[in-house]
């Protein structure tokens, strides 16, 4: 593993809302915390013109400390490796992990080439909490219920029907089966599958409920269970304009989540 530099140098995959986001914010903020905008990629390279000087467009992955994915599940699936075995990864679109082999390939080039996989917590309240349980053997059970306005959701496979008819539970089951189906909407309940591996995708419990009165924020509830009648549960209401897909809360926890990517070795972090 190379020596750390100083300045931890960041490359942002994706450049959507929250690609935009965080540029801006390295770029406005990124040095007063020892770090500095590495690159940019996006598919659509059109979208970075008179955006982004060339300088800063994608030429070689080594330039980066930390390779930040905002973009889509698939990019993680398809390149998550590779980045692994040059830089620390945070890995924005957590859903991807519900793919076993791709959860297994990250995990290995975690321990081959001893950079961080970072797990952003998103909207997931109590995740360090959450990890302490499950590393002492004391979480029974996890449900996380994600509650948003039928227009919030970018719906595939058989869920695309059941949005847009009043309060509807959508699904309720295994975290694994949900991700492909909601990939945009659910990435808290993938982070708390990677909280708590000894769960996992198939062991922690969504529900999604589509609720038409529910037009200004989303909200995520938790509920852990311990032993001997333990248990806790949060209600997170998260503000969200009309149809949009990311809460409000989420751009701000995204640069939290960034800043503590400092380089944790060959291990998975929730950060
Ligand atoms: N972890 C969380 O809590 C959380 C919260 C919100 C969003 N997300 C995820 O973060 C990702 C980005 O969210 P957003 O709101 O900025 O989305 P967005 O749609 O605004 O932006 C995505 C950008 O990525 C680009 N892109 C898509 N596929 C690509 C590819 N294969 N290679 C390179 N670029 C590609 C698109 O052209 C677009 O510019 C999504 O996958 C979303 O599900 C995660």
């Amino acid at each position: 593993m190379s020596e750390p530099r100083a300045t931890r140098r960041v490359g942002i995959v994706g450049y959507g809302h929250l690609g935009q986001y965080l540029v801006r914010r390295l770029q406005d903020e990124g040095p007063r915390h020892g770090l500095e905008l590495a690159f940019v990629w996006n598919r659509d390279l059109g979208k970075l013109a008179g955006m982004m000087p060339a300088s800063l467009q994608l030429e070689d992955l080594d330039q980066a400390d930390l390779i930040v994915e905002v973009s889509h599940p698939c990019v993680a699936q398809d390149h998550g490796e590779s980045f692994l075995g040059s830089a620390d990864f945070m890995v924005g679109s957590p859903t991807a992990l519900a793919d076993e082999a791709t959860e297994r390939r990250l995990r290995g080039a975690v321990e081959r080439y001893g950079h961080t996989l970072y797990v952003p917590s998103g909207a997931l309240w109590g995740g360090q909490d959450l990890q302490r349980m499950d590393q002492l053997g004391t979480l029974q059970a996890l449900t996380v219920t994600m509650t948003k306005h039928p227009d919030s959701f970018r719906l595939e496979g058989r869920l695309v029907r059941g949005a847009g008819q009043g309060r509807r539970v959508l699904y309720e089951g295994p975290v694994r089966g949900l991700c492909p189906l909601a990939p945009n909407n659910v990435n808290t309940m993938a982070a708390a599958c990677m909280a708590a591996p000894s769960l996992g995708f198939d062991g922690v419990k969504g529900c999604l409920i589509a609720d038409p009165d529910l037009a200004d924020w989303h909200l995520v509830e938790i509920e852990a269970l311990g032993p001997g009648g333990f248990s806790v549960t949060s209600r997170r209401k998260n503000p969200a304009a009309q149809g949009a897909v990311t809460g409000a809360a989420t751009f701000t926890a995204f640069w939290s989540s960034l800043l503590a990517c400092r380089g944790h070795g060959g291990c998975v972090f929730l950060c």
